[in-house]
């Protein structure tokens, strides 16, 4: 198997999450240009941000269907294959062909194929993949970013998982609000860090146990900041700076 990274651009990062549908362009530009300096081929998956949680909050989404629920799913949906452009046009300035999917079209009777992406990855393009909103059973459900990823590399075509985020890896607490915080270089996938000594919180809760899920489907499962896609370029050597898990 040639080496083959699933990565995901989370929405902290690609948009200001306080914002309404705000496109940090720049950055995505800068990440996509160090992606393409790394590597040939892989798969991409972008979180909502600003484009995904706003609207789904005001609407009641993930929720029973309704008239509300329905106009949200049609706002939610519309704006993230908007995002989804955005970030396409980004890899496609870069010389990256990509070709995008909403996970809402890949789902049979609730539960996604990945076969028709991976058709455009094993054809030399890059599969773009969106979290979004999706109708199931009555109810309108969302599918995150972190939820792609943990499917794609259960797909067992991926040696690598890659979060682009906000923060420079996995801390012992939130560096947010403890200006000490120790950064962890390696944690160990048998390892449940929510039961040794730090404290991991909110968002990155669950993106750390996504995560661990994940590493055992995947060699390595890294956590980048965003803002310095750069170190990308490090990733194996000392002065790599992000969190990885294996
Ligand atoms: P993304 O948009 O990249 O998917 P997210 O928005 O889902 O990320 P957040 O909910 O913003 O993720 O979670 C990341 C945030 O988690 C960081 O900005 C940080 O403030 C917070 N956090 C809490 N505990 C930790 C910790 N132990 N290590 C790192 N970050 C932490
Ligand atoms: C959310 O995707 C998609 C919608 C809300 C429709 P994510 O939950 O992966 O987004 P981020 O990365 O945390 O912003």
């Amino acid at each position: 198997m040639t080496s083959l990274a699933a990565i995901k651009l989370g929405g902290s990062v690609i948009t200001s999450k306080t914002e309404y549908r705000s496109f940090r362009s720049e950055t995505t530009a800068s990440i996509v240009k160090a992606l393409s300096e790394k590597f040939d081929s892989f798969a991409l998956v972008i979180g909502g941000g600003s484009f995904g949680h706003f609207k789904s909050k005001e609407f009641g989404l993930p929720g029973k269907a309704s008239k509300r629920t329905m106009e949200g799913a049609g706002i939610v949906h519309r704006d993230m294959s908007e995002l989804a452009g955005l970030v396409h046009d980004s890899l496609m300035k870069r010389g990256l062909n990509a070709y995008s999917f909403s996970p809402g079209e890949l789902m049979r009777d609730g539960i996604p194929d990945y076969a028709e992406p991976l058709r455009y990855l094993e054809a030399g393009m890059i599969p773009l993949l969106y979290g979004d909103v999706f109708a199931s059973g009555g109810e309108f459900m969302i599918y995150s970013g972190d939820s792609i990823m943990l499917d794609l590399c259960k797909t067992g075509r991926f040696d690598k998982a890659i979060f682009f985020s906000d923060v420079d890896g996995i801390f012992d607490r939130d560096p947010k609000r403890f200006k000490d915080a120790k950064l962890m270089k390696r944690l160990s996938g048998k390892i449940d860090f929510s039961t040794s000594s730090g404290d991991v919180t909110g968002g990155m809760r669950l993106k750390h146990s996504s995560m661990l899920e994940i590493a055992k489907h995947v060699k390595e499962v890294y956590l980048i900041n965003g803002n310095y896609p750069e170190r990308i370029g490090d990733i194996g050597s000392e002065d790599f700076i992000g969190t990885v898990i294996d």
